[in-house]
């Protein structure tokens, strides 16, 4: 059960956590301070495998020489392929040179890829990995908060098209995610937010009682230490559990997908830029969720105030005025959800809320309310 809340919650070090999947099950390690037995935990793992370390400029310039040194002092031979920092390198070119560099370094099916960085490098990799003679095993090593509770667990990998984000991509488990919490302390306090809206979205889902131990703890969980590894565990649990029971979404792991057809529009609607982060938009989706939710009479408005409050006090956007620019109108953004994966037979699926911790999919809302709450959300100042 989730600690109660302002208790301080104890975690064992490191946390281990199992994602059930038979022969694809894998273990996620979490605590401060992994990184540096990765060499070790891989060596222990594959015996005499070599690696590539997939990452990206900026990752690696603050956390590879440390990687390819642990690798090393384990005897694990690694090569490696840095692309440019940012969603733009999600594409068909640098998946190219991924899998080129995987091959030019002569690496076999038992040997292992190592995705060194966040959501993007994490999905890219991961896709290689997935697609290079057939499908090569890989290691998740997380720095960021958002991929340390959400993109690196699941095996959703993939790059966009034109026509969208992740069209292109398979699932593909990695064998084993390290997430050493200390890595995140070098995160810029921006993208640590963006990341805590994922984290929030798992009390939002399933687990009211995290979701009040979030809002006496958070700041906690900012700062770093045992609150902030409970934090990652728990959501990880949360999200290992329900893969472990619906690893294709064919089902309960849509829940996953709280707030994101809001979300995911926003983003669309910011051209997937710094403008709006990608937790950022899901703290947007979070609120617009619950107050699409409470529009409908499932939750009351308290719950839906509760949420945008909760997200507003760690420095989340809450309101659509807070995102810089010009906006779609709502029809705009309707048409930008029509877009998205979680369309099905052109009906609008979307995660409504009997309640924090109460969420449930919905395959057929009704575009009218939905614009609706657009509409007076983009009113909103
Ligand atoms: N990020 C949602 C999922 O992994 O299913």
């Amino acid at each position: 059960m989730t600690a109660a809340k302002g208790r301080v919650a104890v975690e064992a070090r490191p946390v281990m956590i199992r994602v059930e999947l038979g022969e694809r099950g894998y273990d996620i390690i979490i605590g401060a301070g992994l990184f540096d037995e990765a060499g070790h935990r891989i060596a222990k793992l594959r015996p005499g495998a070599a690696a590539v370390i997939v990452t990206d400029e900026t990752v690696a310039r603050l956390h590879l020489p440390r990687l390819e040194q642990v690798l090393a002092s384990a005897g694990v031979h690694a090569s490696k392929v840095i692309f440019p920092t940012g969603e733009g390198s999600k594409n068909y070119a640098t998946l190219e040179q991924v899998i080129e560099a995987i091959l030019a370094a002569k690496i076999e099916r038992g040997d292992l890829v190592v995705a060194l960085g966040g959501g993007v490098v994490g999905d890219l990799a991961g896709f290689a990995a997935a697609v290079t003679l057939r499908g090569i095993g890989f290691v998740q090593i997380p720095t960021t908060l958002l991929a340390q509770v959400d993109s690196a667990v699941g095996g959703k990998t993939g790059i966009n098209s034109r026509h969208g984000k992740n069209l292109v991509g398979s699932f593909h488990q990695p064998v084993l995610v390290i997430a050493d919490t200390a890595l995140l302390d070098t995160l810029p306090p921006r993208q640590f937010r963006a990341g805590y809206a994922e984290v929030a979205k798992y009390g939002l889902i399933a687990d009211a009682a995290f979701f009040a131990w979030l809002e006496a703890n958070w700041r906690d969980v900012f700062a770093g230490g045992e609150a902030r590894t409970h934090a990652v565990a728990t959501s990880c649990r949360a999200k290992a559990a329900i893969v472990g029971r619906d690893e294709r979404e064919s089902g309960e792991r849509a829940l996953l997908n709280l707030g994101h057809t809001f979300g995911h529009a926003l983003e669309a609607a910011t051209g997937f830029s710094d403008r709006l982060l990608h937790g950022e938009a899901i703290a947007l989706g979070l609120t617009l969720a619950f107050r699409l939710s409470a529009r409908l009479g499932l939750t009351d408005s308290a719950e839906e105030k509760r949420v945008a409050a909760h997200l507003a006090a760690v420095g989340l956007p809450t309101r659509l005025s807070q995102v810089p620019g010009p906006l779609p109108d709502a029809a705009g953004l309707l048409a930008l959800m029509a877009q998205d994966k979680k369309v099905r037979r052109g009906a609008l699926v979307f995660v409504l809320a009997r309640g924090i911790g109460k969420t449930f999919v919905e395959p057929r809302v009704e575009p009218g309310v939905v614009r609706q709450v657009l509409d007076e959300a983009l009113r909103d100042t």
